[in-house]
């Protein structure tokens, strides 16, 4: 008899709530709306490469198991992709012949960093990126990216001023983006510098970082890519990306249905 007045302010006190419950839901409509909605098959990035001009990379990346699976998982965390167009791998071929399967993969891997660039983003974002070869400080694989007037382009130190240009945007949907280049990227890792005559002694620099390339744990690439040069980018979007997702976890809806069930199980007392 005494419980009965307080089980009645519990629920006067939970329907009190409710109006507030409602805006809240009504305000976070968004997350509410995105939350069940299954999610939707990740892009196919060799396809998309296929059509947008880049056949012939595409089927590089699909012969390498280990260049297809990194790709593969990078999609999820967001991706940016630069494939050379066919004209431009097909001088290339014999070098890329000659590479091992590890260098092979690394040579693909090389041509994405860990990060979703829109064009404007890669117009606001010179200098150096880390991609998806880069494991760790004993595998750096990094590039140069440099904006002069509209166009982007990317510079290795085996390029020299020989840069790869971006000529077309060939998917851009967040959190994938495929740009077309017009050469292949070269890294350091695997060719010489620029400058440096062909039969010149590597530098001592290059000694260990061979070894470390074998010692790689091809599996720690996602992770460890958006390194010291990355982050200063990645920070703003990873934030959004978090808020976002923190504003789904925390939707309203489910606090409001559990407000709706403790005022009607106390109501019922
Ligand atoms: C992606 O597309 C290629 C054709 O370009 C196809 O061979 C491959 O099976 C597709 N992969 C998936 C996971 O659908
Ligand atoms: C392939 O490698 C061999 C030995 O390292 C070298 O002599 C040859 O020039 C290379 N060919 C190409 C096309 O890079
Ligand atoms: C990029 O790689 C080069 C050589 O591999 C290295 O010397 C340099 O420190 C790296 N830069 C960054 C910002 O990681």
């Amino acid at each position: 008899m005494r419980r009965f007045p307080l089980a009645a302010a519990a629920a006067a006190f939970l329907f009190a709530l409710l109006p507030l419950a409602a805006a809240a839901a009504t305000s976070g409509g968004k997350a509410k709306a995105k939350a069940p909605a299954a999610p939707p098959a990740p892009p196919n990035i060799t396809a998309l490469m296929s059509k947008g001009g880049c056949k012939a990379f595409a089927s590089l990346v699909e012969a390498s198991p280990d260049a297809l699976s990194t790709f593969r998982s990078a999609v999820e965390g967001g991706v940016t992709a630069f494939c050379p167009a066919d004209a431009a791998l097909r001088p290339f071929m014999p070098n890329y012949r000659n590479l091992s399967a590890d260098g092979r993969a690394s040579l693909l891997l090389f041509h994405a960093v860990p990060v979703y660039y829109t064009l404007a983003g890669l117009k606001a974002s010179n200098g150096p990126m880390n991609t998806l070869a880069t494991d760790g400080s004993s595998r750096n694989y990094n590039f140069t990216v440099q904006n002069v007037g509209d166009q982007v382009s990317i510079r290795t130190e085996a390029s020299g001023a020989a840069a790869a240009r971006v000529r077309a945007t060939v998917y851009d949907r967040d959190p994938v983006a495929i740009y077309a280049v017009d050469a292949v990227l070269e890294p350091v890792e695997l060719f010489d510098p620029a400058g440096a005559p062909a039969p010149a002694p590597a530098p001592a620099a290059n000694v260990p970082r061979a070894s470390g390339r074998r010692a790689r744990h091809r599996s720690r690439h996602v992770a460890d890519a958006p390194g010291p040069a990355a982050d200063d980018d990645a920070a703003p979007a990873d934030q959004r990306k978090n808020a976002k997702k923190n504003a789904a976890a925390g939707a309203p809806c489910p606090r409001w249905l559990a407000a709706v069930a403790v005022a009607a199980a106390a109501a019922l007392v």
